[in-house]
């Protein structure tokens, strides 16, 4: 037997406690360790029950996601499942943490789960581009039923101990937060009643009621096409389910192996592991050790109460922080709180928030005109307009009023965080904390570096991040930091595509194709153009349509029309103007295929990530696919834009890149750091 696990006995209860940090992961020393402990209690004559459970933070939180895509290590984990289900003895899984995926899974081999109250079960595998494959699909429906089932599986949400046990997923629910102790009661209580021996694969009472029902299982994909569009694993995971209802266990087991086996190396599965790792990756500063201290941020200041402040000050109120919203008006500032209070009526609406809980986020606002105000707050995030003279004068008044220690912070989406520092006497307490708009719903946080950041400053905001619930992403200071900067040129190459005579639908249609939720066009449209246009100064498409009162969505239309359902047909006005300013500007023609549009327009962010890269402001390629996935919604199973360029092939990016270069000039220039990499044979 390995040391991972620890075997004990009490009272004829066999005790067997992994140990494998940080997360019990069920890797093979995990695994092997299970089965040579369940082969021990089980030829032993004097135990009569086996409880199976972890130490540290949480009970098996999975397969191993890093042994996927490598040889396969016997016992695999259906094997480790077949052992503890032909023990003779009474099982019981004690759960604590999160028991996810596998871990849930090695949970329902046992005749009995007993959880703590904070425990939180799941089968999130449908966020790796996988399904359950160790008898999730087979076994969850049988508890919960199928409609359940469906829900769940397809959401891989985490579900709560009360309510897993309402849905039968577990038997019982700890008083206390003695998990040993419950378990091995509750396993001597079973082993006096005599309680049933039943296995989950040997219930059918709640499949059986759906057997032969395809209905059910198209009715759920119609009511979920939007939300699962482009997910391969999905569909598996629906067929896999309705097999649980269709087929005895033993063949619905073997067709949910065919199903999890389709997609394992598939193109989803492999983006969306590199994401589930790039995601823990980002946290990860190499000069900034973990050990790093972080100032405590009870409070914050946040000054404008616009369409960034408000979305801003919503994330800290629902992580129970308290906000001093300050103004220059209050005509502004009674405007701020409204639509704050209107976006929360919007969610107690829709069910996903209490009255109650909507007047106690409420309730932390504090609305404010007065900048002294600000004199006991842990940190500052500023979201006034995008004007450098602005920013100094806030930030130098800010000098003047917070405390010492007290955190300041620019959301500015392309100012010069160094410059905005320098008007304080305190840089080392100033960075960037650049949010995506709507700023409560976008989980992307940039933490932007500024030169005389203190290391403290940064990893506070880093951590701070995680607090809000959003994803953070180090930043040095350079125009655009990451996100924007990168898919700014995607927005250049949409105009020289349409003054180039490329139908905007079929631009639209080609980048929906790819995976995002809308094409380029329908986005300007939906942001408005008077906003997207703002500052040019040029006569471009966009000025020409805000001339003539086409805003977009939110008046008269813009490149499209719009009926009352929000339907579009690309408008005859739009195209007239499109033609007139490619004549004004003297641009011809190009076709170009869907192929070539689509190269056209995501391979230059690609090589402007390359470009980020070589002038170290993201740290590693993957922060750049982070940022992306998070700040721009770009395809997970596409793994980013810097992953996406890896699985083309390097050598194929550049070689497009430089035929552009030729036909369209410096746009397409290629990164000398792509260049080098193709030399080297290497990949981002
Ligand atoms: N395999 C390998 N490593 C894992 C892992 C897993 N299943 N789950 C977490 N880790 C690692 C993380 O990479 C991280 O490593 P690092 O410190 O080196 O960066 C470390 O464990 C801690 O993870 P988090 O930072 O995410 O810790 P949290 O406390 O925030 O979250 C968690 C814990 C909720 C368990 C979260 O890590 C998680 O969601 N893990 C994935 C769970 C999952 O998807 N399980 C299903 C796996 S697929 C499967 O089981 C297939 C089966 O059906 C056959
Ligand atoms: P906005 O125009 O909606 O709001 C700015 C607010 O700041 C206004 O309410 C204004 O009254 C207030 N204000 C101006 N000067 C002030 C001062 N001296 N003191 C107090 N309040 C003052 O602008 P928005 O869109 O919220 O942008 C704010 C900042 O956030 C800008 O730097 C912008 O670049 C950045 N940003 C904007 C994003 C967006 O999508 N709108 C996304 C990410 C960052």
């Amino acid at each position: 037997m390995t040391n991972l696990l620890t075997y004990e006995v009490t009272d004829g209860i066999a005790v067997l406690t992994v140990d494998s940090p940080p997360v019990n992961a069920l890797g093979y020393d995990v695994r092997k360790s299970i089965v040579d402990g369940f082969e021990k209690a089980s030829a032993d004559v004097d135990i009569n029950a086996i409880v199976l459970i972890c130490k540290g933070r949480t009970f098996f939180a999975g397969a191993d996601i890093r042994e996927f895509g490598t040889e396969p290590k016997f016992p695999i984990l259906p094997e480790v499942i077949a052992t503890i289900e032909s023990s003779p003895k009474l099982t019981i899984a004690a759960l604590h943490g999160t028991p996810l995926g596998g871990g849930l899974e090695t949970a329902l081999a046992c005749h009995y789960r007993v959880a703590l109250a904070t425990t939180r079960v799941g089968l999130p595998e449908v966020k790796l581009g996988l399904l359950p494959g160790a008898g999730g699909t087979q076994k969850l429906p049988r508890l919960t039923g199928i409609p359940s089932a469906l829900e769940i599986i397809t959401s891989g949400r985490q579900i709560k101990s009360g309510e897993a046990l309402k849905l039968g997923i577990i038997d019982k629910v700890c008083i206390g937060d003695d998990l040993s102790g419950e378990a091995i009661a509750f396993a001597k209580e079973l082993v006096y009643q005599n309680a049933a021996r039943t296995l989950v694969s040997e219930r059918n009472e709640k499949t059986a009621e759906h057997q032969g029902q395809a209905e059910i299982y198209d009715a759920f994909r119609a009511k979920n096409s939007k939300r699962f569009r482009g997910f391969k694993s999905v569909e598996n995971i629906i067929k896999a389910i309705q097999a649980s209802a269709d087929l005895p266990y033993k063949q619905g087991l073997k067709r949910e192996r065919e199903l999890f086996s389709q997609l394992l190396e598939s193109r989803d599965a492999t983006a969306q592991r590199h994401v589930f790792f790039a995601e823990r990756e980002t946290g990860k500063i190499p000069d900034i050790p973990k050990t790093t201290p972080v100032r405590p941020i009870n409070n914050v200041g946040i000054i404008g109460a616009g369409t960034m402040g408000g979305g801003i000050a919503m994330n800290f109120l629902n992580a129970q922080i308290p906000v001093i919203l300050l103004e220059k008006k209050q005509e502004a500032l009674d405007h701020g709180i409204s639509v704050i209070r209107q976006n929360y009526q919007r969610s107690v609406k829709g069910g996903r928030m209490s009255e109650e809980a909507l007047e106690a986020c409420m309730k932390l606002i504090t609305p404010s005109l007065d900048y002294a105000d600000l004199s006991s707050v842990d940190l500052v995030i500023e979201a006034v307009f995008e004007t450098m003279d602005i920013k100094k004068t806030v930030f130098s008044t800010l000098d003047t009023v917070v405390k010492k220690g007290c955190i300041l912070a620019s959301n500015t989406s392309y100012l010069d965080i160094n410059e905005i520092a320098e008007s304080t006497s305190r840089p080392q307490d100033v960075i960037g904390l650049h949010f995506f708009s709507p700023a409560n719903i976008m989980n992307l946080l940039e933490v932007v570096r500024g030169e005389k950041s203190d290391p403290e400053v940064v990893n506070t905001g880093m951590r701070l991040a995680k607090k809000i619930m959003k994803t953070p992403v180090l930043s040095r200071v350079g125009w655009g930091f990451i996100a924007n900067r990168v898919m700014k040129v995607r927005s250049y190459q949409t105009d020289n595509l349409i003054l180039q005579g490329i139908n905007p639908e079929t631009i639209d249609k080609v980048i929906y194709d790819y995976g995002f939720a809308m094409g380029p066009i329908a986005v300007k449209d939906l942001v408005g153009l008077d906003v997207i246009g703002r500052d040019s100064g040029e006569r471009t498409v966009e000025s020409v349509l805000v001339s003539m009162e086409r805003l977009g969505q939110k008046k008269n239309g813009g490149y499209y029309d719009y009926d009352k359902n929000r339907q579009r047909v690309l408008s005859p006005i739009a195209m007239e103007v499109i033609k007139d300013i490619a004549q004004e500007k003297g641009i011809e023609p190009v076709p170009a295929d869907e192929g070539e549009i689509l190269a056209r327009l995501l391979y230059p962010v690609i090589n402007e990530g390359a470009k980020v890269l070589d002038e170290g402001i993201a740290l590693r390629s993957s922060d750049i696919d982070i940022a992306c996935i998070k700040g721009y919604n770009w395809p997970v199973y596409q793994g980013g834009p810097m992953f996406w360029a890896n699985t083309i092939g390097l050598k194929k990016v550049l070689g497009k890149l430089q035929e552009f270069e030729q036909r369209f000039g410096e746009a397409f220039t290629p990164s000398p750091y792509l260049v080098r990499l193709v030399e080297e044979g290497k990949e981002f």
